[in-house]
C-alpha cells in the first residue's frame, strides 16, 4: 500500500516545499515545521511521501522503518548519491562516502583504532579543555561557548588524529594556520551541506574560495600523513613514535595508500569535530535556561574537588548520562538523515489511508528519516516530549525511537569519544564555575548545516567558584 501524501501546492515538483524549506532554513525553523508537518498530513501519521525537485520521496520518523532501512534491511539501502557526490570532492573515498565492500574494508580498518584508543587516556581533554577555560572572563562578562567548543573539539580531535593539535585554544605562529584550516573546513562544509540538498544546481556557480579551501585542507593533511609515513619507512613497521595515542600512527601500520590514510583521517575529524561541539553547545545553552538542572549537576560533580575525573567516573556520573542523553534527545546532533533504496523492497509500516500497513518502496527511492521528529513523539516520551527533563532516564530505555548515534551496521563509530570528551569537558566547566547567566533573550533558532547547532551561539555570563 502506499503511503499518504503530503497536500503540495505544486504537486509536479513540490517546489512549495523547496522554497518554504530555503525560508524555514533561514529563520532557523526547519525542524520545528518539519516536526509539525507530520500533524498536517492526514492527523498524525508518522510516515509519508512528498516531492523532493520532482521526485517522489519517503519520510518517516517510524522507528520500525528505521530499523528495516539501518538493520534488517541493511544491504537493500545506500547513502544517497547526492551525498556521495557533495562529500567527495574533500573526503574522497572513506568510511563516510562509500557503501558495500568498500565501506566494509574501511570499517573494518577505523575500528580496532578506535576501540584501543581511549582506555584511561583522557590527558588529550585536559589539555584542551584547561585552555578552553582559562579563555572565559572570570569578570562575569558575555562569551559565546558555542564558538569556544568549536574550538576545543577541532584541536582535541586534530591531536588525537595527527598527533599535533591546531591549537586555535593556544597562543603562537602555528594557531594561525589552524585557524585558517578551520576556517576553511567551516566554509567548505557548508557548501558541502548545501550540495547535498539542492544536488548539481549548486555546482553551477565556479566557486573559487570552495575551491582554495579544498587545496588547504588538504595540504594540511598530507604534511602529518606524509611525516607519518616517512617515519614509518625510517623505522620499519612501528611508527609509535609519540607516548599518547596517535590515531595516525596506528593508521600508518595499516598497509593502507597515503590517499586512503588521509581519506578516512579526514572524514573522521568531519565526523566527530562539529557534533561533540554541538552537543556540548546544545547541553550548556539549556543549562544557562535551568539554574534547577545546572546545581543538581553541580552537586553530583562536586565531590570531585578539583580533581580531574576519571573514564570511569565520567561513567558512573548518573545525572551527568541523563543529562547528556536528554540534549541528545531534544537536539539531536543530526537530526535528519536519508538513504536510497538499491532494490524494490518493503518497509513494514507507514502504508494505507491510517499508516498502519507495509510500504513498497521501489528502487531508486530515497527514504529521509527525521531524528529530530521522532525524539519528540508524545506517545513514547509523554505529553512532556518536549521539556528537558534528564530525570526521564532514570526509568526510560528507548529503542530504536532514541538514534542520537544512528544504529545498525552503520552506527556512530566515536560515540565513546564523544560522550566522554563532552562528560569530561562539562565537569572541569562545573568545577571552575558555579552559576551561569543566559545573554540571549531571544528563543531558540536552528542553525542547520551537516549538522545542527545552536543559531544564536551559547551567549552567556559565567561566575567563577
Ligand atoms: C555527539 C557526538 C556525535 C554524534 C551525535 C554522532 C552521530 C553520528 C551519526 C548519526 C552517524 C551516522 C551517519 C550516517 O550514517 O549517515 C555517525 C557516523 C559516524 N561517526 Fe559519529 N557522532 C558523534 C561524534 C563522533 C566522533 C567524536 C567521531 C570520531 C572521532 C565520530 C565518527 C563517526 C564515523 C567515522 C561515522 C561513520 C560510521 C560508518 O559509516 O560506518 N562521531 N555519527
Amino acid at each position: 500500500m502506499p503511503a499518504v501524501s503530503y497536500p503540495h501546492r505544486d504537486p509536479i515538483f513540490g517546489l512549495d516545499l523547496f522554497f518554504e524549506g530555503i525560508k524555514l532554513l533561514k529563520v532557523g525553523k526547519f525542524l520545528s515545521r518539519a516536526q509539525q508537518r507530520y500533524e498536517l498530513v492526514n492527523n498524525g501519521v508518522n510516515t509519508y511521501t512528498q516531492l523532493v525537485l520532482g521526485d517522489r520521496v519517503i519520510v518517516t520518523r517510524e522507528p520500525e522503518n528505521i530499523k528495516t532501512v539501518l538493520a534488517a534491511k541493511f544491504r537493500d539501502f545506500e547513502f544517497s548519491h547526492r551525498r556521495k557526490d557533495s562529500c567527495a570532492p574533500i573526503l574522497g573515498r572513506g568510511i563516510f562516502t562509500t557503501d558495500g565492500k568498500e565501506w566494509e574494508a574501511s570499517r573494518a580498518l577505523l575500528r580496532p583504532s578506535f576501540a584501543r584508543s581511549l582506555v584511561g587516556d583522557l590527558e588529550v581533554f585536559e589539555t584542551h579543555a584547561s585552555k578552553m577555560i582559562a579563555r572565559i572572563p572570570r569578570d562575569g562578562s558575555t562569551v559565546d561557548l558555542q564558538e569556544l567548543f568549536f574550538m576545543l573539539t577541532l584541536d582535541s580531535a586534530t591531536d588525537f588524529l595527527f598527533g599535533q593539535s591546531t591549537n586555535v585554544l593556544g597562543t603562537g605562529e602555528a594557531r594561525h594556520r589552524g585557524k585558517r584550516f578551520a576556517e576553511h573546513l567551516s566554509y567548505t562544509t557548508s557548501v558541502m551541506s548545501i550540495r547535498g540538498r539542492v544536488g548539481k544546481l549548486a555546482a553551477i556557480l565556479p566557486d573559487q574560495e570552495y575551491e582554495d579551501g579544498i587545496k588547504f585542507i588538504h595540504e594540511y593533511i598530507q604534511y602529518y600523513v606524509r611525516r607519518t609515513l616517512e617515519q614509518k619507512a625510517k623505522r620499519g613497521k612501528s611508527v609509535q613514535a609519540s607516548s599518547k595515542y596517535v590515531f595516525l600512527e596506528h593508521l600508518a601500520m595499516s598497509e593502507s595508500s597515503e590517499k586512503k590514510i588521509q581519506d578516512e583521517l579526514l572524514s573522521i575529524l568531519l565526523a566527530g569535530r562539529d557534533t561533540t561541539a554541538s552537543l556540548l553547545a546544545h547541553l550548556w545553552y539549556t543549562l544557562a535556561r535551568r539554574p534547577d538542572v545546572l546545581q543538581k549537576l553541580r552537586s553530583e560533580v562536586l565531590h570531585l574537588g578539583d580533581r580531574a575525573p576519571s573514564f570511569e567516573q565520567i561513567k558512573e556520573m548518573r545525572y551527568l548520562q541523563y543529562c547528556l542523553n536528554e540534549a541528545l534527545r531534544l537536539y539531536p546532533v543530526v537530526p535528519m538523515n536519508s538513504r536510497t533504496a538499491v532494490t524494490d523492497t518493503v518497509l513494514p509500516v507507514g502504508g494505507g489511508p491510517v499508516g498502519k500497513s507495509p510500504i513498497f518502496i521501489k528502487s531508486g527511492t530515497q527514504i529521509i528519516y527525521q531524528v529530530w521528529a521522532m525524539h519528540r513523539r508524545k506517545d513514547f516520551y509523554g505529553e512532556d516530549a518536549e521539556v528537558f527533563r534528564p530525570e526521564r532516564w532514570e526509568t526510560l530505555r528507548p529503542g530504536w525511537q532514541y538514534l542520537p548515534f544512528n544504529g545498525g551496521p552503520r552506527i556512530c563509530i566515536g560515540q565513546k569519544f564523544a560522550l566522554t570528551e563532552a562528560g569530561y569537558t562539562t565537569i572541569r566547566l562545573l568545577q571552575a564555575f558555579k552559576a551561569i547567566e543566559s545573554r540571549d533573550p531571544e528563543e531558540y533558532k536552528e542553525s542547520l548545516s551537516l549538522t545542527l547547532s545552536v543559531g544564536n551561539g551559547v551567549k552567556v555570563g559565567l561566575t567563577p567558584a
